[in-house]
């Protein structure tokens, strides 16, 4: 009897190959942080895959004995999982952020930003409900995540969501389609803001690559699904983010506000920009490395921001 064939006459419910799942996972060590921050998370959503389920069912289910074909498949996903070190999220094709549905696969950083959080609360307590804005950028926008769920916050927007990589906006261009929102989400290519010349915003929100060198030669090999593009950004991971503090002011409206995720390389900035009142945000579900600017405080501070271009 081959190993196959013991474990799937040894287990037999859904519950059982969610527990198999976890175990497999701990034992192989795998790395947690592209949707989910555990193993039996990881195994659940891969067996409510392979079995066509919704995540959310009644526990009943979970005693429900499964088919030999359906056993093999969740099998062959573990095994994916775990030898080729791939996210979940790329393995099913969707993930979720600020609790709305995004189709991804390894063209796209798998959505994960705590900018979903703050994008619910429609930017409260930064932005009143009084002055909604009317035009936001969705600067380096991937799957499109960020835009989207923007445009779905902010009913009356037009959101501009601009990437440099053709994949990327691809990508974006399914989720435009799939959330209905092609009137309202404009998908432009553009080298930071390049494609978007003399257009001005209410609200820029990005979620740039920059993640430092450091950090880069020792991501988890999971991180290696992702695009390159998406994640190294030069040294300390903030060479776009240089352009951006630069440029943002020129895009932003009178008012108008910056959010910017930087991530682990808030120590970079910190350093870079010692005398900049940036505003760090704190979340309630998690995540760090967000600060805020207004575009006042962007044209007070020019010149250190000039100064910090390479
Ligand atoms: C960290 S990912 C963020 C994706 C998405 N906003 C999210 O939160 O999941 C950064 C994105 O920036 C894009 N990018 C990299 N360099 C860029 C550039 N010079 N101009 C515009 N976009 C760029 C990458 O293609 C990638 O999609």
């Amino acid at each position: 009897m081959n190993k196959l064939t013991s474990v799937t006459n040894q287990l037999h419910s859904i519950a059982d190959y969610c527990r198999y799942g976890a175990t497999l996972f701990n034992q192989a060590e795998l790395f947690y942080g592209h949707g989910s921050d555990n193993a039996f998370s990881d195994a659940y959503t891969l067996v409510m895959y392979a079995l066509s389920l919704p995540a959310e069912h009644d526990s009943s289910l979970m005693a429900c004995r499964l088919l030999e074909s359906e056993k093999e498949y969740i099998l062959a996903l573990f095994k994916r999982r775990v030898e080729e070190r791939i996210p979940v999220a790329y393995i099913t094709n969707i993930t979720y952020f600020s609790q709305l549905p995004f189709y991804v696969d390894e063209r796209v950083l798998i959505p994960r930003s705590p900018l979903g959080e703050l994008i619910e609360k429609q930017f409260s307590p930064y932005i009143s409900e009084q002055k909604t804005p009317k035009r936001i950028l969705d600067l380096c926008t991937g799957s499109g995540c960020i835009a989207i769920a923007c445009a779905s916050y902010f009913a009356g927007a037009e959101v501009d969501a601009v990437d440099l990589s053709v994949d990327a906006l691809n990508v974006a261009q399914i989720n435009i389609e799939n959330h209905g929102v092609s009137e309202q989400v404009i998908p432009i290519q553009s080298d930071v803001f390049s494609g978007v010349e003399g257009q001005s915003y209410d609200l820029i929100v990005t979620n740039p690559p920059y993640v430092d060198q450091q950090d880069i030669d020792t991501l988890p090999a999971e991180y290696h699904h992702e695009p390159e593009m998406g994640l190294g950004c030069g040294a300390d991971g903030l060479d776009i983010v240089r352009k951006i503090l630069v440029q943002s002011a020129t895009h932003l409206n009178d008012n108008g506000l910056l959010f910017c995720e930087v991530g682990n390389s808030e120590v970079h900035v910190k350093a870079l920009y010692p005398d900049v009142p940036f505003t760090w945000l704190t979340f309630e579900r998690g995540g760090h490395g967000v600060f805020m600017l207004t575009k006042e405080q962007l044209i007070e501070f020019a010149a250190r921001f000039y100064a910090a271009l390479k």
